[in-house]
């Protein structure tokens, strides 16, 4: 009996420290994000919106774009950070993301993402990383580039 309790105290050491370790990478990637968006500058409703494309981008694109959006070489894929795309005219910028690029190499997310997420994800793109677009884009304006 005696011999069973430090195997399972052991047992129970890694199990806490990957719990631990999963509750500090989730505090980090909240504090961590460039300039987090200031108040003054900011509605709460916009600053809602740019964190739903801050998570949104994470899942879906920062694979081949990183967090960062500093791009892959490797990949591809071109950074976002001061791109012409996503600091340039933003009805080019809606194009790519629903309809994809380079026979695929970029992904189109037409129909994977609905239209707002899609604006959340461009409005989180031409905001973060020093990219500075405050004039920000609407679901209606993807609707109406995707029925085109
Ligand atoms: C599988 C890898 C991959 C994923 C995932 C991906 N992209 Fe891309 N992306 C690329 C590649 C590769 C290109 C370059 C395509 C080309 O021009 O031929 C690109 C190009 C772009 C461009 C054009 C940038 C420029 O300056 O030319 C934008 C904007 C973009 N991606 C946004 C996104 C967004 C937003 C997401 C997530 C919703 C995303 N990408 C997900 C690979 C990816």
């Amino acid at each position: 009996m005696s011999d069973g309790r430090p195997h399972r105290l052991s047992a129970a050491y890694p199990a806490l420290a990957l719990l631990f370790a999963a509750a500090c990478g989730q505090r980090d990637s909240g504090n961590g994000a460039p300039p987090l968006w200031d108040p003054s500058a900011w509605t709460p409703a916009q600053i809602q919106q740019l964190e739903s494309g801050r998570r949104l981008y994470a899942h879906k694109c920062a694979a081949c774009h990183l967090t960062s959006g500093q791009g892959q070489v490797a990949l591809g894929a071109p950074a976002l950070r001061g791109s012409a795309v996503a600091t340039g005219p933003v009805a080019l910028h809606i194009g790519i993301v629903l309809n994809g690029r380079g026979n695929g190499a970029m992904p189109a997310f037409a129909g994977a993402l609905d239209t707002r997420s899609i604006a959340d994800i461009i409005n989180y793109e031409r905001n973060a990383w020093g990219n500075s677009e405050p004039r920000l884009i609407t679901a209606q304006q993807v609707e109406a580039i995707k029925n085109r």
